[in-house]
């Protein structure tokens, strides 16, 4: 359980934060019932039939209504539009408490990890559940280090694509085709082979990420050296051209492994759940996280990054901001304010909150002026002000920020998701390992209330 000590030192709204942890363990105990502590009763009132639901308890959060025999039991199944209130798995990688603006990765604070923890260490934690001790954590970056090649026929691939293909196109159709190179040997029901799949993913997805935008400005490809280090590598195969040495910079290092520390996992959002979907079917997991690469591409997800550094720029000057807010709060338009809102944060995203910090820092250590940072700072005042806003709980969420600091390090806004699903790999692969190593996983398949036409005959063409 969160200790009301963390949240008082990490909540942005420290009081409420003690409280609601409070209220949160009353609301707890109140729930289960005296007489049966561990299930609810539901009654059918229209049929008699009723059916006993367990009540399932994770570490942390409120307990869960396991509803798994209701449709045996009643007949019914339940009706949740985008599962605001349906847990579709149990896992032990991330928690969030939205309320409280809490974020834990296998139990260890977002902040902590942020200070003090780097994205390849993290990587581990995720995939393993524990930090990892010296001799584990060089035995991994070696790993890592050795799969970062990817076979010389899929590079070609990339000429296939139009010159101006989306990086986020190519980044999925070049995942999906690792499994055309790595099918023989695997066996997605052997933990070694899912380990492997693991190391190769995380390894070989920034080699193909920056082949992704060299293809896309004509330059020739980068091998990975072996030599430095996960980010700079990364980094190597993004800049270096041929014609000159690249000089590294230990602030754009610092920065994009922050960043890629705080979008490695998120729990059971779009893209995750649906890694866990395809997974679900047994699919390997090249083409599960393809899958997931593909989700995160919209504006609603990973998208929002992309969209949210257009949106500043359109806005153009702190003058717009005010009618930006005025249009994004008119039912009429469909005009949104990009990376403001989240569907669990309800209080303030904690790696938004890490996210701004770090943007006026790098800016500054770069010796950046960027105008749209300006723009941004006068639109979250104008956001947070606003009652429209305050009421649904709308508050800038971890993409507000980062396009910015994406933008100082010469990374072009196409990039953005496609840094987004680097990161994220981790925490996709390690929920595909979980879902595999759960007794008893079931392939995933919602129910649906059919509201087409009722039974008919057919009609031959000529008497329509
Ligand atoms: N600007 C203006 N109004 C908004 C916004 C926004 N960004 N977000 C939500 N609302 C309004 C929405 O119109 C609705 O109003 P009403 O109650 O009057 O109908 C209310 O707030 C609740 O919104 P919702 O769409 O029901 O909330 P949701 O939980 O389904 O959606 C969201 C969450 C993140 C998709 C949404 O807030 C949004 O579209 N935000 C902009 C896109 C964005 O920044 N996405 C990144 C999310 S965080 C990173 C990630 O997931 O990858």
């Amino acid at each position: 359980m969160l200790s009301p000590a963390y949240c008082a030192k990490h909540s942005p709204r420290r009081p409420t934060c003690r409280s609601r942890w409070f209220q949160a363990v009353t609301n707890q105990m109140k729930e289960i019932p005296v007489s049966d502590p561990k299930t609810v009763k539901l009654l059918d009132g229209s049929s008699n039939r009723s059916s006993d639901l367990p009540l399932i308890s994770g570490t942390l959060g409120p307990a869960c209504i396991d509803i798994g025999t209701l449709y045996k039991d009643t007949g019914h199944f339940t009706y949740d539009p985008g599962y605001g209130s349906t847990a579709s798995t149990k896992s032990a990688i991330t928690y969030i408490d939205g309320d409280a603006g809490v974020l834990l990765y296998r139990g260890y604070p977002i902040e902590q990890l942020a200070e003090h923890s780097s994205f390849l260490e993290v990587a581990y934690l995720l995939l393993n559940g524990e930090l990892p001790d010296k001799p584990q954590f060089d035995r991994f970056e070696h790993q890592i280090t050795h799969h970062t090649m990817i076979h010389e026929a899929q590079r070609n691939f990339f000429h296939g694509f139009h010159y101006d293909a989306h990086p986020m196109a190519m980044l999925a159709a070049s995942v999906a085709s690792l499994s055309a190179f790595y099918h023989d040997d695997l066996d997605v029901d052997d933990p070694e082979d899912r380990k492997m799949a693991a190391v190769r993913l995380i390894a070989k997805m920034p080699t193909i990420a920056a082949a992704c935008y060299r293809y896309s400005i004509g330059w020739p490809f980068r091998y990975p050296r072996n030599n430095l280090e996960y980010v700079d590598r990364f980094l190597h195969m993004m800049f270096e051209v041929p014609s000159e040495p690249l000089k590294l910079s230990p602030v754009a290092t610092k920065a994009l492994d922050l960043l890629f520390i705080l979008h490695a996992d998120h729990e059971q959002n779009a893209s995750t759940s649906t890694v866990r979907l395809v997974g679900s079917t047994g699919a390997n997991p090249y083409a599960s996280i393809a899958a997931g690469i593909t989700a995160l591409w919209g504006p609603a997800h990973g998208g929002a990054n992309e969209a949210v550094l257009k949106q500043l720029e359109e806005i153009g000057t702190p003058d717009k901001v005010a009618s930006a807010v005025l249009r994004a709060k008119d039912k009429s338009d469909s005009f949104r304010l990009m990376g403001f809102g989240h569907r669990v944060y309800k209080n303030f995203d904690p790696r938004a909150k890490i996210i701004r910090e770090m943007c006026h820092k790098v800016l500054a250590e770069l010796g950046v002026n960027d105008p749209l940072l300006e723009v941004a700072m006068r639109l979250e005042e104008a956001a947070l002000k606003d009652d429209y806003f305050v009421e649904r709980k709308l508050y800038p969420n971890v993409d507000f920020y980062s396009g910015i600091i994406y933008k100082a390090l010469n990374i072009p806004a196409e990039m953005f998701t496609v840094m987004f699903a680097i990161a994220r790999t981790a925490g996709w692969i390690a929920h595909w390992i979980e879902q595999h190593e759960t007794s008893g996983s079931r392939i995933g398949r919602p129910r649906q209330i059919y509201t087409g036409a009722d039974v008919r005959d057919y009609v031959p063409a000529g008497r329509r």
